[in-house]
């Protein structure tokens, strides 16, 4: 029996210093337990006073063997370790690979432009919906069916009363109805018109503002354009006034800045007249804030609209809107910061 026992101490030891992994130690442990229940089953055939002294013989060689074990295992895991660390090094020193990062598109760039102008004069953000009723794209605004103006933006329809907006105007009904003045909000999103050439898109963005309180004038409302001017284009850049139509203002007016290109002596991008038209604006007409609720005796306001795309067009000297929805990269990465 002891011979047995010392034969396979020498085996296991022997085996348990060669083993370089994990896996094999594991494999040699359990070889070592089945022969030493091989081992152990041999008692069974001792003289019955000889098996404690036998029992403890085999306790202390097992325990001995765990000891090896165990401290094989440090060793082993320890190698196993820095052969993974080897292998998984990493060299900081190499040339990573170039992502291109994306960037804002122009509109988005202008857009957030305009926002920042506005909201340091005060303005609130509200958006509304690209889905609109007749009412508040026409009807609320007082175009009513039938109504010559509506000639002005050819529109899809949906359905008999629902449409997409045509501008933003639908707004001003949507803040009128819920809010009460003091009013002063700006409202960007998409609008739709079946019109497409090298000025227009069927789908375009605008920004539409709108301001109601009590005892505001027509020179309200240029002051806010001079102001918004000198801070979109240039510090000398002056604001006209024309008089105009659209049936939601009364009086209206068209409006002008001088030439960025000339400086208002006259160019090709001015037509040689040395103004540019970039918006429309006017008076709320009382009728429009009637429709809201809102007393025509008591408050007054102001509106404008204006085309997101034209204004970019104008900053940055585009002359072809169809430009900003191609999606080309090369034109687009001219814009990034
Ligand atoms: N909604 C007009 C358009 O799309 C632009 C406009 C004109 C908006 C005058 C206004 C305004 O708020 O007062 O042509």
């Amino acid at each position: 029996m002891k011979e047995k026992i010392e034969a396979l101490r020498k085996d296991i030891e022997t085996a348990i210093e060669e083993t370089q992994s994990g896996r094999a130690l594991y494999e040699l442990k359990v070889r070592f337990q089945t022969s030493l229940k091989g081992i152990m089953s041999g008692m069974k055939d001792l003289a019955k006073e000889d098996r404690p002294a036998f029992g403890k013989i085999v306790n202390e060689f097992k325990q001995s063997m765990e000891e090896k074990f165990d401290a094989r295992e440090v060793v082993v895991k320890k190698m196993e370790m820095e052969e993974k660390y080897a292998k998984e090094r990493i060299d900081i020193s190499m040339p990573g690979k170039k992502y291109k990062a994306g960037a804002l598109h122009p509109i988005t760039l202008v857009k957030n432009e305009l926002i920042d102008i506005f909201a340091g004069m005060g303005f609130k953000v509200f958006e509304g919906p690209e889905i609109e009723t007749d009412y508040y794209n026409f009807t609320a605004l007082n175009t009513p069916k039938d109504h010559p103006a509506r000639d002005m933006q050819d529109t899809f329809y949906l359905a008999e009363n629902l449409l997409l907006r045509t501008q933003t105007s639908a707004g001003q009904i949507r803040v009128m109805e819920k809010e009460n003045p003091p009013i002063k909000i700006l409202s960007p999103g998409r609008v739709f018109r079946s019109d497409d050439d090298a000025t227009h898109s069927p789908m375009f963005h605008q920004m539409e503002g709108l301001v109601v309180d009590k005892g505001i004038t027509l020179c309200d409302l240029q002051g806010m354009l001079a102001e918004f001017a000198k801070k979109m284009f240039t510090d000398s850049t002056k604001v006209r006034l024309r008089p105009s139509y659209f049936p939601f203002t009364e009086p209206s007016v068209e409006v002008d800045l001088s030439c960025s290109e000339c400086g208002g002596k006259g160019c090709r991008l001015c037509k040689g007249t040395g103004w540019i038209e970039v918006l429309g604006a006017g008076m709320v007409n009382r009728r429009v804030l009637e429709n809201c609720g809102v007393d025509p005796e008591e408050y007054t306001g102001f509106a404008f609209g204006m085309g997101i795309e034209r204004i970019a067009m104008l900053k940055y000297g585009i002359n072809n809107i169809k430009t900003l929805f191609e999606n080309d990269t090369r034109f687009l990465e001219q814009f990034e910061d």
